[in-house]
């Protein structure tokens, strides 16, 4: 009898004692498992009388189911426990603030440019590019501007070394071409200006066409706050039957209101291109004081912002198109000139600086 009341002690306080679902396994095998202590109590009871079998087998029968009870309410515990346990661990704190990803963002040349692009998309232009690295004949040559002439001095040049290189060129009957472009020796230079992709692209087109030409240029010269020896132009070139000056004037006042946001006033004054004839300086009306004068326009009321005029027959012919009949203006200006107005950026030096605490205000 006591032995039996000492199997249940020991067995529902290892029951209650054990620690995890594995610990438990062990507690059942020990007491009710197929050689544990109980069972081993119920397999003796035929070795007792028949009345003391009968009793005790009642009893061990009975404590039995109550232990195997006890297993199955504690499993529950447990499980439960295991559960609540997993759901702590795994708890996620909605409360806590997110954590901060830096996200980049575009250059502001790029923002202003895609912007030109799209106000220039919307009258018709398409968007033509060129090489940065460029021969001679169609940086100047090809526009009208001869070597050994004074006018080179407009252009400050970064020429390559070891600059000869074999050039082919597509033949034309009504081509006119230069002593160097024939010459199959080209020297190379990093291109001072956008305008040499008209060629390039009159070239390959006939007219009537509206192009853009966004492109990097490079200039051999002492940087300041205004100068870069890189920079970005736009090149515009418009080339049909009637096109003419009034035509630049309407497609460039309508460029600088859409730009600005606001009705800007426009002025051409004489100027000279080779590439050009005639030529003009186009100038804005100052949209920091709005014309009144202030250090932004030296006083004046007005930015000069772009060179244009009309495309110069000789121009036409170096790209073989027969001038005659043909007409169209051109006009280029610097990207760098028009972000710094429209973003009120005081030295152009900064665009190439990568300056992360000036990139980020964009
Ligand atoms: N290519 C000229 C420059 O870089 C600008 C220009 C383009 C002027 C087209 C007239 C016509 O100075």
């Amino acid at each position: 009898m006591n032995s039996l009341k000492d199997l249940q002690k020991k067995a529902q306080e290892a029951i209650v004692a054990s620690g995890s679902l594995a610990a438990l396994r062990d507690v059942e095998v020990r007491y009710v498992g197929r050689s544990g202590e109980l069972t081993a109590v119920l397999k003796n009871l035929k070795n007792l009388p028949p009345d003391e079998r009968r009793v005790k087998g009642k009893e061990a029968n009975e404590l039995r189911q109550l232990l195997e009870l006890r297993v199955k309410e504690r499993e529950a515990t447990l499980k439960r426990q295991e559960y609540e346990g997993k759901l702590h661990l795994e708890r996620i704190d909605i409360t806590q603030p997110g954590r901060r990803h830096h996200k980049g963002s575009l250059h502001p040349l790029t923002i202003i440019q895609r912007e030109i692009e799209t106000i220039f998309a919307s009258m018709g232009f398409e968007v033509a590019e060129g090489p940065e690295i460029e021969t001679e004949w169609y940086n100047f040559d090809a526009l009208n501007i001869p070597a050994e002439h004074p006018v080179r001095d407009m252009w400050d040049t970064f020429w390559l070394q070891n600059n000869q290189k074999e050039i082919r060129n597509p033949k034309s009957e009504i081509r006119d071409k230069s002593q160097i472009q024939n010459s199959k020796q080209q020297k190379l230079l990093l291109r001072t200006h956008t305008s040499p992709v008209q060629i390039r692209y009159m070239e390959k087109h006939q007219p009537p066409f509206r192009i853009i030409v966004p492109g990097r240029v490079f200039r051999y010269e002492a940087t300041d706050a205004s100068h870069e020896i890189q920079f970005y132009q736009l090149e515009g070139l418009m080339v049909g039957e009637n096109i003419s000056l009034a035509n630049f004037r309407q497609v460039i006042a309508s460029f600088l209101k859409k730009l600005f946001s606001r009705e800007v006033k426009v002025r051409l004054r004489p100027s000279y291109f080779p590439f050009v004839e005639p030529g003009v300086e186009v100038d804005m009306g100052c949209i920091q004081c709005a014309g009144r004068g202030c250090p932004v326009c030296k006083h004046t009321g007005w930015l000069e912002i772009a060179g244009a005029g009309m495309v110069h027959p000789k121009v036409f012919k170096a790209a073989g198109l027969n001038p005659k009949g043909l007409q169209g203006f051109a006009f280029g200006f610097g990207i760098d000139r028009v972000a710094m107005m429209k973003y009120k950026i005081p030295d152009i030096r900064l665009f190439y600086q990568n300056d992360i605490r000036f990139l980020r205000q964009f």
